[in-house]
C-alpha cells in the first residue's frame, strides 16, 4: 500500500516537473493549469509537508555556526541542521543571511545551491525552497551591488522612472545571487517624522506611495507579472497602518479608524494588488488593541475578500510568538499560531523554533482547532508562488549568467536618482551654485562616512559597517568571506573606492587644495545611532576663516527599526552647538541634511545661506551633491514630507481644517501648516517657473466625468531644469470634515530656459471623494477647488461644481 502510494507520488511529480521543463512553461500557463498543478502536487502531500511549506526560518538556524543574530562565521550550509528541518520537517522558505553581513553572489549560489539540492534530491515531494531576503534600496546583502538611494529619496524625484529602475536592478542583482523573492516594496504611509522608518517610505502622500509602489512592482516583477529570471517576487509591507502609532516609535499601538485606514492606509496596497503584487507582509504592531497579526478582519475580511488579494500573507519577524510573548492575547504559543492561522497567515516568518511551530500546528489541526481546509488554503498559495517563480524547473539561479551586476550603467541610474532627489530648500541671495575655485571647509559628522550616506539594510541590517564594505574589508570581518578566500573575488573585481564620501566628492570636484575637513563632532562608532561625540569645534572655527564657504553636514546615523527609536526630534544638541558656533564666523554656511526623517533645524536655519536636503541618496550620493552645489546638475527634488518647525505641531500638509484657527482677534495661538518649516512638495531650483494660462475644460462636473486642466510653465530663469506640476483638490464641504486639500495628479517635466510647455491633466471625479463614517467611498455634490503650482502652498486656484 505505502509503496503504491510512493509510486503514484513520483508518477505525479515526474508528469509535473516534464511540463515545467519547457522554458517559461510556468510563467506563461493560464491560472486554470497552474491550478491544476498546484492541486496535483498539493494532492500529494501529507499534514505535515503541507505546514512545513508554511514555515520560514532563518538560514541561521541550518548553517554552520551559533543560531544567533551575529558571529563571525562564513555562510556554509551545515547538512544535518538543513537536513533536519528541511527533509525531516519539510521547511519550505529560508531568509536572511549569516553574521547579519552581505556574502558575494557566489557565496549565495553555493549556499542556495546546497539548501535546494537538500530540497530536491532528499525529499519525497521535491518542493524547492523558497528564498527571502530584503533588498530594500539595492541587494542589501550582497558585496557590490548597486545600492540605490532608500525609498525616501526615491520619492523625492517625483519621478517614478526611479523607483522603476531601482526595482529592476535590484530584482536583477538579487536573481544573481539565487534568490526570488524580496521583502519590499515598503507601501506604509510615511505620516510621522518621529517614527525610525519614515526613510523607507515613498513619504506621508497617498498618492505618491501609491504611484512609486506601483513602479516598483513593475520593476521587481516585470511586464504583467509574467515572473522570469531576471525578476523577484515583490513583498509589499507592512499592511497596514504600520507607521501610524500614537508614540512614533516602532512597533507601539495604533488607533486607527476603519474609514481612514482605507482612506490613507490601504489605498498604496490595493493598487499593488492590482498590479499583480504576489506576496505581502504584515504590520507587526497594534491597531486598536488588537494585533493586527491576529485581525481576522484585517488578514481575511479586508486583505482577501474586499481587496482580492490572493497571494501569500507572511508574517513579520517572529510575530505569531509576539502575539503571546509581548502583546498578553494568547496565553501560550500554541495559542498564538491557532489565532494568527485562522486570522489569514500563510506563512510563519518563525524563524528559530520551527520545531514548535510546525508540531504545535499540526496539533492544532488535529485538534480541529485550525481547519485541514485552511492549510491547504495556505498551501496553496505557497506553490502557486513557488511555480509562478520557476523555482520547480531552476531551483536557483547562477551568478554567472548575470554579467551586469554592479554594473557601471546600474551605479548610473543610482546616480541619476540621487541627482534628481537632491532638494534645494533654502538659497539666500542665489549664493549656489558655487564656483569652481572656491575655498570650501568640509565639517559635521555626515562629512565623510557612507554609513550615514545610505542609511540601514545596506550590507547589514543597520547599515553600520557600509564604510568598511566601501573601503575594502577589515580583517576582523573576514570571516564571513569563505576561507579560501574565493568568494572575495567580486569585492574585488569591483573598485572599492568607487564611491565617494562628501567630503571625497567635493575634494575631487573642487580640488584638493581647495577643501579641507574637520569632523567638530562625530557619530560614535559602537554606539547607539544617536551616541556623539565632540571632536575639534574650536578647531573648525579657526579654519574657518581660511575659507569662502562652510560646507556643513549634518543628520544622522543609520538606524531602523526600534533600534532607531527617538526621544528627541530635535537635531543632536552637539550638532546644534557646532551649527552655532560656526554661525559666529562670519563665513556663510551651506547646510547638508543627511538624515532619514526630518530632524527639527528650527534653531540653526535662520544662521545657514542655504540648505541642501539629500536625505539617504545612497553610494552615489555624494557624486549627486556636489554636482548639485557646483551647478553641473539643477536641483529638481521636492519634499515628499512637511518639514515640521516644532516637536509638538506635525501634520500632514492634509491636515483637517481646524488645525490652523484663528479667531477675528488673532487670539488663538496658529497650528497646522504656518508651523511647518518647510512645506511639503517644496524645493528650489536654479532657475524660476511661472505658471500661465491654468483653464479648465468644464467647470460644472458629474461624477463620471474628468476634470480636465491645462496650464503652462515658462522657464523664466538662465538655466534649464526640470519641474515638478502638482494639482491639489480641495472638497469645500463635506459630511465629515474634509482634508485641507489632497494631491490628486503631478507630473515632472523638463523645460530649457526661455521655453515653454504645455501640461494637461485629466483626473476622474470619482477621485475626489472620501470614506465616509459608514467607511463609504462617497463622492458628495457641491463647491470644489482645484490648485495647481511647484509646491503645496504657492498655488493658483480654480473652483468648479460637481452636480
Ligand atoms: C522587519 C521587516 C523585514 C523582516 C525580515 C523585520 O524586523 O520589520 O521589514 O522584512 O524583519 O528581515
Amino acid at each position: 500500500m505505502k509503496q503504491n502510494k510512493l509510486i503514484i507520488a513520483l508518477i505525479a511529480v515526474t508528469i509535473i516537473f516534464t511540463a515545467c521543463n519547457e522554458k517559461n512553461v510556468s510563467n506563461s500557463v493560464n491560472n486554470d493549469s497552474l491550478a491544476a498543478k498546484v492541486d496535483s502536487v498539493l494532492s500529494l502531500m501529507t499534514l505535515k509537508e503541507k505546514i512545513g511549506q508554511m514555515t520560514q526560518i532563518n538560514l541561521t538556524v541550518i548553517a554552520k555556526g551559533p543560531n544567533k543574530w551575529a558571529s563571525n562565521d562564513t555562510m556554509e550550509i551545515d547538512f544535518k541542521k538543513a537536513k533536519r528541518a528541511i527533509v525531516e520537517y519539510h521547511v519550505g522558505s529560508v531568509l536572511n543571511t549569516v553574521n547579519n553581513l552581505a556574502q558575494t553572489p557566489r557565496t549565495w549560489f553555493e549556499n542556495i545551491s546546497d539548501i535546494q539540492r537538500i530540497a530536491m534530491d532528499s525529499t519525497k515531494i521535491k518542493i524547492p525552497v523558497i528564498y527571502g531576503i530584503d533588498a530594500i534600496h539595492g541587494a542589501t546583502y550582497t558585496d557590490g551591488a548597486t545600492m540605490f538611494p532608500q525609498q525616501i529619496s526615491t520619492a523625492a524625484t517625483w519621478n517614478t522612472k526611479h523607483a522603476f529602475n531601482m526595482a529592476k536592478v535590484c530584482a536583477y542583482e538579487t536573481r544573481a545571487c539565487g534568490i526570488p523573492w524580496n521583502f519590499s516594496p515598503v507601501l506604509d504611509l510615511g505620516i510621522d517624522p518621529r517614527f525610525p522608518r519614515q526613510f523607507e517610505t515613498f513619504g506621508e502622500d497617498p498618492l505618491l506611495v501609491t504611484e512609486f509602489g506601483k513602479a516598483m512592482i513593475a520593476g521587481y516583477q516585470g511586464k504583467y507579472s509574467n515572473i522570469g529570471n531576471e525578476n523577484v517576487a515583490a513583498c509589499m509591507k507592512h499592511f497596514t497602518g504600520y507607521q501610524a502609532t500614537i508614540s512614533g516609535k516602532d512597533r507601539t499601538p495604533a488607533y486607527i479608524p476603519d474609514n481612514v485606514l482605507y482612506e490613507y492606509h490601504i489605498k498604496s496596497f490595493k493598487a499593488a494588488i492590482d498590479a499583480g503584487a504576489k506576496t505581502v507582509m504584515i504590520n507587526s504592531g497594534i491597531i486598536n488593541g488588537e494585533s493586527v497579526h491576529a485581525s481576522y478582519k484585517i488578514l481575511t475580511e479586508i486583505l482577501r475578500n474586499k481587496l482580492g488579494f490572493e497571494g501569500v500573507i507572511l508574517t513579520d519577524w517572529e510575530d505569531i510568538n509576539k502575539l503571546c510573548d509581548r502583546d498578553k492575547i494568547a496565553v501560550n504559543r500554541k495559542e498564538a499560531i491557532e489565532i494568527a492561522i485562522n486570522a489569514g497567515i500563510d506563512m510563519s516568518m518563525v524563524p528559530y523554533e520551527y520545531e514548535e511551530f510546525t508540531d504545535f500546528l499540526f496539533e492544532l489541526v488535529q485538534e480541529g482547532k485550525v481547519k485541514i481546509s485552511r492549510i491547504d488554503d495556505a498551501t496553496r498559495k505557497i506553490l502557486k508562488l513557488k511555480f509562478e517563480l520557476g523555482l520547480f524547473e531552476t531551483p536557483v539561479t547562477n551568478y554567472q549568467d548575470y554579467p551586469n551586476f554592479g554594473s557601471k550603467q546600474a551605479n548610473k541610474l543610482a546616480y541619476e536618482s540621487a541627482s534628481e532627489s537632491i532638494t534645494l530648500l533654502k538659497n539666500t541671495n542665489s549664493i549656489l551654485p558655487l564656483k569652481k575655485g572656491s575655498k570650501i571647509l568640509v565639517t559635521g559628522p555626515n562629512s565623510n562616512t557612507m554609513n550615514s550616506l545610505n542609511g540601514a539594510w545596506t550590507y547589514n541590517w543597520q547599515g553600520k559597517y557600509t564604510d568598511m564594505y566601501v573601503d575594502g574589508i577589515p580583517a576582523n570581518l573576514m570571516a564571513t568571506y569563505g576561507k579560501d578566500g574565493k568568494s572575495k573575488v567580486i569585492l574585488d573585481n569591483l573598485n572599492p573606492k568607487a564611491y565617494n564620501t562628501i567630503y571625497e566628492a567635493f575634494s575631487k570636484s573642487y580640488g584638493p587644495e581647495n577643501v579641507n575637513f574637520l569632523p567638530g563632532v562625530s557619530y560614535k562608532k559602537d554606539g547607539a545611532f544617536y551616541d556623539m561625540k565632540e571632536e575639534d569645534i574650536q578647531k573648525v572655527v579657526d579654519a574657518s576663516k581660511y575659507h569662502d564657504y562652510i560646507l556643513l553636514c549634518l543628520g544622522e546615523n543609520c538606524y531602523t527599526e526600534k533600534p532607531g527609536d527617538l526621544n528627541d526630534l530635535n537635531l543632536h544638541k552637539l550638532q546644534l552647538k557646532l551649527a552655532n558656533k560656526l554661525s559666529k564666523c562670519g563665513k556663510p554656511i551651506i547646510l547638508v541634511l543627511n538624515m532619514g526623517r526630518p530632524r527639527l533645524i528650527s534653531e540653526i536655519e535662520p544662521f545657514m545661506s542655504a540648505v541642501v536636503n539629500i536625505y539617504l541618496p545612497g553610494n552615489l550620493g555624494a557624486d549627486a551633491l556636489v554636482d548639485v552645489i557646483s551647478g553641473e546638475v539643477n536641483p529638481s527634488g521636492k519634499l515628499p514630507y512637511t518639514y515640521p518647525a516644532f516637536p509638538n505641531s506635525l501634520s500632514t500638509y492634509y491636515y483637517k481644517p481646524s488645525e490652523v484657527q484663528n479667531n477675528s482677534q488673532g487670539a488663538y495661538n496658529y497650528v497646522g501648516e504656518l508651523n511647518n518649516l518647510y512645506e511639503f512638495g517644496y524645493g528650489l531650483s536654479y532657475t524660476s517657473y511661472e505658471y500661465k494660462d491654468i483653464r479648465l475644460e468644464r467647470d460644472s462636473l458629474k461624477a463620471k466625468d474628468s476634470l480636465n486642466l491645462s496650464l503652462t510653465v515658462y522657464n523664466s530663469g538662465d538655466m534649464d531644469g526640470q519641474e515638478v506640476v502638482q494639482v491639489y483638490v480641495s472638497d469645500l464641504y463635506a459630511s465629515i470634515t474634509p482634508d485641507n486639500k489632497r494631491l490628486r495628479a503631478f507630473d515632472k517635466i523638463y523645460i530649457k530656459s526661455g521655453e515653454s510647455k504645455k501640461v494637461s491633466f485629466s483626473i476622474p471625479v470619482n477621485d475626489f471623494s472620501f470614506v465616509n463614517n459608514e467607511n463609504k467611498s462617497v463622492l458628495e455634490s457641491g463647491d470644489f477647488t482645484v490648485h495647481v503650482g511647484g509646491n503645496s502652498k504657492d498655488l493658483s486656484s480654480l473652483n468648479f461644481f460637481v452636480r
